[in-house]
């Protein structure tokens, strides 16, 4: 056997008992017999660096990579879960699902636990482990390949045959709670940073420039779902997680049942402890097994129907009420604050917890000096629940609203449940409110934080939208800690927010009552901001999902002349929302595509999304069922086997006919 042949069957080797080791649980060989021939690979490597292969285990140790994380964009978008509370909301879910896909039988689903992780996509391409991302917004991540390939228990080759030529499997980084406290400690000994908790400190060790820190820290892979999934004999979402364990990648154990109450039991027994093998988790998650079913079900937003998050009730803790304020929020609505003795739920510090409204204060008579129960629930803000003890005795007096807004002193009124700044002006609505335009799932404009907004607007460099894209890099320099480099990320991020769609523009206007789903309902009907103008109070109330109140609140939010100014503004500084319907044409329905080449304008996963958002299929090989061959630039072999077969192969230009309906290739 030659040098490089002998490398490759030793990379093999490892490969094989890595995979006994950490997808079986099963080693065959001891500690050091392991340790013994990843050495010889490494001697071999070092006298031969020419022989060290792209997917050699010896590159999970790690390099400084150079400059920043790139962002990708998804194939498909990374959704998240709806969540549930209770078994009563999973029967909910599941006579749902049955009326969805008009069955009367039982649903098979398949339960699993809901890791506490970060969550990661990879890509292998013929079997190489090729790239990874963040999740990002869901359709834009950051690309983490080279830290990701040092998480232990990832194959940089996958075992075994069958895997399609590009394949993407979707999963979370956990760090185990053992060795995040050991971590910790570490860290602490070396005067280092600490991590509030293991999802923190998975999320942290991904994130690093220098990839032999991540190399270093207990990070481990398990998969949990998968884009454009399409594999022979691979029926159920339980065959896909068998087939690519069988390729070496960890999954964790799942339950397959019809039976309602066995997933109650799961659930009880998963989530008495909040661990599996030493991982945290925050739930169960339950998905319709059928992959068949999945795509019938499809998804509604961001979350898949076919799935969903059951999660234990929220965890908490009792602590003192040292104070009580008022926050001001983009609609000038003020909103009570306990300020409390700092208190530890989940890991997480607790120093204040919101009271709600004037109304449940009221109910909840919570005065400073009490002694309450608080709550935290996921990511949701932490609230007050109730008082406890005696109520009786010594107490402070209740809490009184203050007459004026304790931000710009202008008089407050009450508004049904609610105390109100009605100035517009106010300095915390004008925070609040360009907060909310900056955020992730608005403008999304990348490092435009909170702390960039306060002094941006105390300041008084910017007090409307308009004036973020006024800004430039001279002013942002004469901030506090801003560097030239920030500086220049925050431009650019500003500038690319311009381009953005047109229901990400309505979320952004913080619109009352208006959210992300009424913005993506608004954008369908109306197709341009302009048409929104002039739109009729009832021909709005006709959308479905509005009712009367958010109707009056559109068609009074455009007719205010200050809001079509503002609007008119951004326009005239370039921001440019469009129309995208994402809510599938039907026009490629049936249709399966295969991609191969390059194409000027456009990545290839922009391609396929867009083949998916019409209706069609994206799949990564040629077969006799593939309907089209989209041909690019240096196309690859795909391209001789649509030959073969005799597969239609179409241009660029042929798909964008098949989509607007005049299919002259068909
Ligand atoms: S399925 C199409 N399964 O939870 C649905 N997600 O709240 C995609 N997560 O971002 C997710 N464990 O990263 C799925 N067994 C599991 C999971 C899981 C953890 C994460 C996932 C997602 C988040 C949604």
């Amino acid at each position: 056997m030659d040098k490089k042949e002998y490398v490759k069957s030793l990379i093999d080797k490892i490969n094989y008992h890595s995979y006994r080791y950490y997808v079986l649980d099963d080693p065959e060989i001891s500690d050091p017999e392991f340790d013994g021939l990843f050495n010889e690979l490494l001697e071999l490597e070092k006298q031969h660096p020419d022989l060290v292969l792209p997917y050699s285990p010896s590159r999970k140790v790690g390099y400084k990579v150079s400059g920043e994380f790139k962002k990708v964009e998804h194939a498909s978008q990374m959704l998240s879960l709806s969540n549930i509370f209770s078994r009563g909301e999973l029967e909910d879910f599941d006579q749902r699902i049955k009326k969805l896909l008009e069955r009367d039988d039982a649903v098979e689903y398949i339960a699993e636990p809901k890791l506490d992780g970060l969550a990661v996509s990879l890509i292998y391409i013929n079997g190489i482990y090729a790239r990874a991302a963040t999740r990002g917004d869901g359709q834009t991540g950051e690309d983490i390949t080279e830290n990701v390939r040092t998480v232990r228990n990832i194959p940089l080759k996958l075992l075994g045959e069958g895997f399609p030529e590009e394949f993407e499997v979707r999963g979370e980084i956990v760090m185990p709670v053992s060795e995040f406290e050991r971590l910790n400690k570490k860290q602490a000994d070396q005067g280092l940073k600490t991590f509030a908790n293991p999802r923190n400190a998975a999320a942290g060790s991904v994130r690093q420039l220098d990839t032999s820190v991540t190399a270093g820290r207990p990070l481990y892979f398990y998969a949990h779902s998968f884009s454009r999934l399409s594999i022979k004999g691979v029926k159920t979402h339980r065959d896909a997680l068998d087939i690519v364990s069988e390729w070496g990648i960890c999954v964790n154990s799942s339950v397959v049942t019809s039976d309602i109450s066995e997933l109650g039991s799961y659930f009880e027994k998963l989530t008495e402890k909040r661990r599996i093998k030493d991982v945290n988790i925050d739930g169960v998650v339950i998905k319709v097994n059928s992959l068949d079913f999945q795509e019938r079900l499809g998804n509604i937003a961001r979350s898949p129907r076919w799935a969903i998050a059951w999660k234990p009730p929220s965890q908490t803790a009792e602590t003192v009420v040292n104070g009580i304020s008022v926050q001001i929020g983009r609609t000038g609505v003020l909103t009570p604050v306990a300020e409390l003795e700092p208190v530890r739920i989940g890991g997480v510090e607790i120093k204040r917890a919101t009271l709600h409204n004037a109304s449940d204060l009221e109910k909840k008579d919570v005065r400073v000096g009490d002694t309450v129960v608080v709550e935290r629930a996921g990511d949701v803000i932490p609230a007050v629940v109730r008082v406890t003890g005696e109520k009786t005795g010594r107490r402070a007096k209740p809490f009184v609203f203050p007459e004026k807004c304790p931000e710009c002193d202008k008089k407050v009124i009450r508004d049904g449940v609610n105390f109100k700044c009605v100035n517009p002006v106010c300095p915390s609505r004008i925070k609040e409110s360009i907060r909310h335009f900056v955020s992730r799932d608005a403008m999304n404009i990348d490092g435009f934080g909170v702390k960039l907004v306060e002094q941006l607007v105390d300041k008084n460099l910017i007090n409307s939208f308009a004036d973020i894209y006024r800004l430039n890099e001279a002013t942002l320099l004469m901030l506090d800690r801003m560097g030239a480099k920030s500086a220049a990320n925050i431009m650019e991020a500003v500038n690319n927010s311009k381009k953005t769609s047109l229901e990400r523009f309505i979320y952004a206007l913080g619109i009352e009552q208006v959210g992300q789903e009424g913005a993506r309902e608004l954008a369908k009907k109306y197709k341009k901001i302009d048409a929104l103008f002039n739109a009729d109070e009832s021909e709005i109330e006709s959308i479905e999902g509005f009712g009367p109140n958010i109707a009056a609140s559109v068609a009074g939010y455009f007719r205010e002349k200050a809001n079509r100014e503002q609007i008119s503004g951004l326009l005239s500084l370039g921001v440019n929302p469009v129309f995208r319907d994402t809510s599938l044409s039907s026009s490629l329905e049936g249709l399966t595509f295969v991609i191969t080449g390059s194409f000027e304008d456009m990545p290839r996963s922009g391609i396929a999304r867009i083949i998916e958002e019409n209706g069609g299929k994206v799949t990564a090989s040629v077969t006799k069922n593939t309907s089209y061959l989209l041909l690019g630039n240096e196309p690859g072999s795909k391209y001789e086997k649509a030959r073969k077969l005799g597969t239609k192969i179409i241009s660029l230009d042929d798909l964008n006919k098949l989509i607007a309906g005049n299919p002259q290739t068909r």
